[in-house]
């Protein structure tokens, strides 16, 4: 997978810039990347913002055509968690992962990542808190790279050190969708086989993390002993 990265001082959203274009330019070639070093309306999961203050974090959207079948959309995300925890492990930082696609450190949230269904592909959305001095205007527990480790980072190049780690991960994906992404989606993974409660809305449902299904989705074995998938929600140990 070859990426082609475009920089931008200032934009709204990468995801949403990538979709505009999209609409505009209709021969836009996969693996297109398109960063910000200022993302003034950053959106995340569930309708939520993603705050990132200018010049502190990474925030960068891929373009990812030819997936047609829509069930294996979910698990790009997954891959891209992969390639991002596997990248802060490398740089020092024990990065471990929540389903669907959060990437923590110590149960604190250090990326996010939104991925979004177009005519013909998808878009992933990845924003990596690198910089970030203090995490208290979010409203969940969250890190940086710089409060785990006291160290700044070079934005650009920790995107450029980010890049084969995705090429690796969403290739998997290309290739076989989740069953391929599993082997280190799951190694990553600290409350597989341990209770957990998601919460969807109103529901909340509680078992154990029993696995993941083919398409990514959770398995959660209820006290009955019935395992069913879960699609969407928020995972809490
Ligand atoms: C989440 O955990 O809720 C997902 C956060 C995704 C944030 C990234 S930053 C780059 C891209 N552009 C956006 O507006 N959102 C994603």
């Amino acid at each position: 997978m070859e990426f082609k990265i475009q920089w931008f001082d200032r934009l709204p959203s990468t995801n949403i810039f990538l979709k505009e274009r999209m609409a505009v330019e209709s021969e836009l070639p996969s693996g297109t990347v398109v960063a910000a070093r200022d993302q003034t309306q950053g959106r995340g999961r569930r309708g939520r913002d993603w705050l990132s203050a200018a010049n502190e974090n990474l925030t960068f959207s891929i373009l990812l055509l030819g997936n047609g079948d829509p069930r294996k959309l979910p698990a790009a995300a997954m891959a891209a968690a992969v390639a991002v925890a596997e990248l802060l492990q490398a740089e020092g930082v024990p990065a471990d992962l929540k389903w669907p696609n959060d990437v923590r450190v110590g149960g604190k949230k250090i990326c996010g990542i939104l991925s979004e269904g177009v005519s013909g592909g998808i878009i992933v959305g990845i924003g990596l808190n690198v910089n970030m001095r203090c995490a208290d205007h979010i409203d969940q527990p969250a890190t940086s790279i710089l409060l785990e480790t006291g160290e700044r980072r070079n934005i650009d190049e920790l995107l450029e050190k980010l890049l084969p780690h995705l090429a690796a991960r969403l290739a998997e994906w290309e290739q076989g969708g989740f069953p391929k992404v599993r082997k280190n989606w799951e190694a990553n993974v600290p409350s597989l086989g341990k209770p957990v409660t998601v919460r969807d809305g109103d529901s909340e449902r509680s078992g154990l993390l029993a696995g993941f299904g083919e398409d990514g989705e959770l398995l959660l074995q209820e006290e009955s002993g019935t395992v069913s998938p879960v699609w969407a929600g928020d995972v809490s140990v």
